[in-house]
């Protein structure tokens, strides 16, 4: 259904769980988050519920985040189950890929189409430092077995940190070459624990696009649903994304709502703006339709980070998935 301001509005995305097997510095608490108790969080009976009321107002697109969804016990089986919706295109998922080696494939059978894989450098140890003890090439095993699945294009998400992994954009650059493989520069958004950073750790992709010197980006021009300005290499088998969620925001073409795994539907990303679908789902499972109705017609027409009325989120980035 379209929103308020015409925005056609079709894609859901689903945080299963907050709970994570890394703690990516500008996303995690160094002590990880508190448990919260099982029933404050939605079970996947009632996801699907949400899910087949979003596929009545036009929703066919769904992605499952976390945290890390591939923690949560039961996963494959949430997938089977949203992919059998009638009315459902695209089932994707974003995860940190420590994982996907061994599950990929039970993913695939259960219907999943794709995966977006968050990798923020291509060095074992800065990539240990940045998650806090995450093994790099568990991940890149991760990486080659969907690629092996023709699971693709597989899309990784790299966060751009001044100073720290800058230096790394021909690198991963150079991953789209033999491989279709996207890589997506994203713009560090202060949210949670990234609020308090340094402002010299917030560095914009049009200073990204500079550091890449030896290399020439070919604009690619076929139409993409998704936030990414797109590039490519020549002869390159991927692209290249830009991500401008800060210098550039992506509101006026937002086609998204989420779901918390505490049951709030999410109008916008970076708003408090929340609406308990848990509590009416519990009490009144018919009003559903008409709350995610609501939901959708609420979407701010942009986001509030900057500016007079300012609103920052209250949430961490691993409750609301990206
Ligand atoms: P596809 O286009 O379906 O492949 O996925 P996606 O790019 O929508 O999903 P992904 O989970 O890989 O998100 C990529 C990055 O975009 C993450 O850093 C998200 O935080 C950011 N992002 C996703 N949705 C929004 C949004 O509505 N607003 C803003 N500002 N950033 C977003
Ligand atoms: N700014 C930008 N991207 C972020 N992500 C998590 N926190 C932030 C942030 N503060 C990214 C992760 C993941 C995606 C879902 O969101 O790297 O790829
Ligand atoms: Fe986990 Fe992803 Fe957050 Fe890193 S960015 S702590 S991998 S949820």
């Amino acid at each position: 259904m379209q929103d308020r301001y015409l925005r056609k509005v079709n894609y859901m995305r689903i945080s299963i769980t907050d709970l994570c097997n890394l703690r990516c510095q500008y996303c995690m608490p160094k002590d990880g988050l508190i448990k919260k108790y099982h029933q404050d969080m939605m079970t996947f009976e009632e996801i699907l519920e949400v899910v087949k009321s979003g596929v009545k107002l036009g929703i066919d697109k769904i992605r499952i985040t976390g945290g890390e969804p591939l923690v949560k016990k039961g996963i494959v089986d949430l997938v089977e189950a949203i992919a059998s919706v009638e009315g459902i295109k695209d089932i994707a998922l974003t995860t940190n890929g420590l994982l996907l080696k061994q599950m990929a494939k039970d993913l695939k059978k259960a219907g999943l189409k794709r995966v977006n894989i968050s990798i923020d450098s291509l060095k074992p140890h800065r990539f240990r430092e940045i998650t806090r003890g995450g093994d790099l090439n568990a991940v890149l095993d991760g990486i080659q077995e969907v690629l092996h699945l023709g699971m693709s294009p597989v899309k990784l998400n790299t966060v751009m940190i001044g100073g720290f992994n800058e230096d790394e954009v021909e690198d991963f650059v150079r991953l789209t070459i033999s491989d279709n493989i996207d890589v997506r520069f994203i713009e560090l958004m202060p949210v949670g624990e990234a609020c308090g950073w340094a402002q010299e750790r917030f560095i914009s992709n049009e200073e990204i696009k500079k550091r890449i010197e030896t290399l020439t980006l070919l604009r690619y021009d076929k139409h993409e649903d998704g936030p990414a300005k797109l590039y490519q290499l020549p002869e390159a088998k991927g692209r290249i994304g830009f991500i401008n969620s800060i210098s550039d925001h992506f509101c006026g073409s937002c086609n998204r709502i989420r779901l918390t795994n505490d049951g709030k539907l999410k109008p916008c990303l970076h708003s408090n703006h929340e609406i308990d679908i848990l509590q009416v789902l519990r009490s009144n499972p018919k009003a559903i339709d008409n709350f995610l109705q609501r939901a959708i017609l609420s979407k701010p027409e942009k986001h509030r980070l900057y500016g007079v009325e300012q609103e920052i989120g209250y949430r961490n980035m691993s409750e609301i998935g990206g």
